[in-house]
């Protein structure tokens, strides 16, 4: 006979009893949706490696936010696909660049209904798929980058962005953004700073969303962290902070629950999670097959994520667990 105080299935015993002691409550309010917004296209094009996520047109992108408005999402976050890529990417700051014409047209659409969020990076828009300026050497240079960067931020800030959300992990780039963000009147606008952000082999689906290859089959190593490093993600969040990032976040997600603890814990800032590209992928692979149940398994995931300390996820399943959670 066991004692006492080691009886813990009394309270799993019926559905209510377990409903009144969970410690960790999913909601709607938790999701950011990402989107993807292709310049020159008429229909919508579905992403192979990404099944039930679409490259969004002007209009289509319009509707889908008023329906995940209506489900009660609270946020988007905006990617850009441009027609044409440069080597600075300067679709990511054109005024008419496929971004910012989506923000003018969603914030026209929802007014401040919700939260509009755009990804601040180069690499959607650049000729060799670096997040910055690519040196003669082959390097991509820190500085450079963030002038570019400056760029971006104040043209988003513009077109409508709530917030920007800088990912390309150069030194600096909280600090260089806040800083033209204020010198063009954009006191308002809003940093959500990729603080912590791996270099992940979960990012190749969103490649082929956002028609991103590196040059010379590079990679991203040179500025994403390593994936042995814990302490050094957390010098990062330290570092956003103390730049001025409203809100940080840690990518991917499951792999690094760990930093995403260890987020929470240094900081009283909105800690951010975005459970990437492959982490969905992996999910709807597997549940194709039956091999797992995909619906369940998304719930596990997503509740992992908040239990480990986020308190906003970005996730590709924003919809239907929207859906899910309103019985639709
Ligand atoms: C960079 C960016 C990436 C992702 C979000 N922003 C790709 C990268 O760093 O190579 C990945 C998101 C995902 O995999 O879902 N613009």
């Amino acid at each position: 006979m066991a004692f006492p105080e080691q009886r813990l299935r009394r309270l799993r015993r019926t559905p209510a009893l377990r409903r009144l002691v969970a410690e960790t409550r999913l909601t709607v309010d938790d999701l950011v949706a990402p989107l993807f917004v292709r310049e020159g296209i008429s229909d919508p094009q579905g992403i192979a490696s990404l099944p039930g996520v679409v490259q969004h047109t002007r209009e289509s992108l319009r509707r889908e936010v008023v329906e995940l408005a209506a489900l009660g999402v609270p946020a988007v976050m905006l990617f850009g696909i441009p027609a044409h890529k440069d080597a600075e990417g300067s679709g990511a700051w054109d005024p008419q660049g496929i971004v910012q014409l989506a923000l003018q047209d969603l914030r026209a659409e929802v007014g401040d209904a919700v939260v509009l969020i755009a990804d601040l990076c180069v690499d959607e828009y650049t000729n060799h798929g670096h997040c910055g300026i690519v040196t003669d050497g082959g390097e991509v240079d820190n500085d450079a980058s963030l002038r570019l960067y400056e760029r971006v931020a104040v043209a988003q800030a513009e077109a409508g962005a709530d917030i920007t959300a800088p990912s390309g992990m150069m030194d600096g780039q909280v600090r260089a953004i806040r800083g033209a963000l204020d010198g063009a009147g954009h006191e308002q606008t809003a940093i959500l700073a990729y603080a912590a952000k791996y270099a992940s082999a979960l990012y190749g689906p969103f490649r082929d969303a956002v028609n991103v290859s590196i040059a010379d089959g590079g990679d991203r190593q040179g500025y994403q962290q390593d994936p042995r490093n814990h302490r050094e993600a957390q010098a990062e969040i330290r570092a956003d902070i103390a730049e001025g990032a409203d809100l940080i976040m840690v990518k991917p997600a499951l792999a690094y629950l760990d930093v995403i603890a260890a987020a929470r814990a240094i900081t009283d800032r909105p800690v951010a999670a975005y459970h990437v590209s492959g982490e969905y992928s992996m999910i709807k692979a597997a549940a194709e097959r039956g091999w797992i149940d995909g619906d369940a398994v998304a719930l596990e995931h997503l509740t992992a994520i908040k239990r480990a300390g986020a308190d906003i996820i970005l996730t590709y399943l924003a919809r239907e667990v929207a859906e899910g959670l309103r019985g639709g």
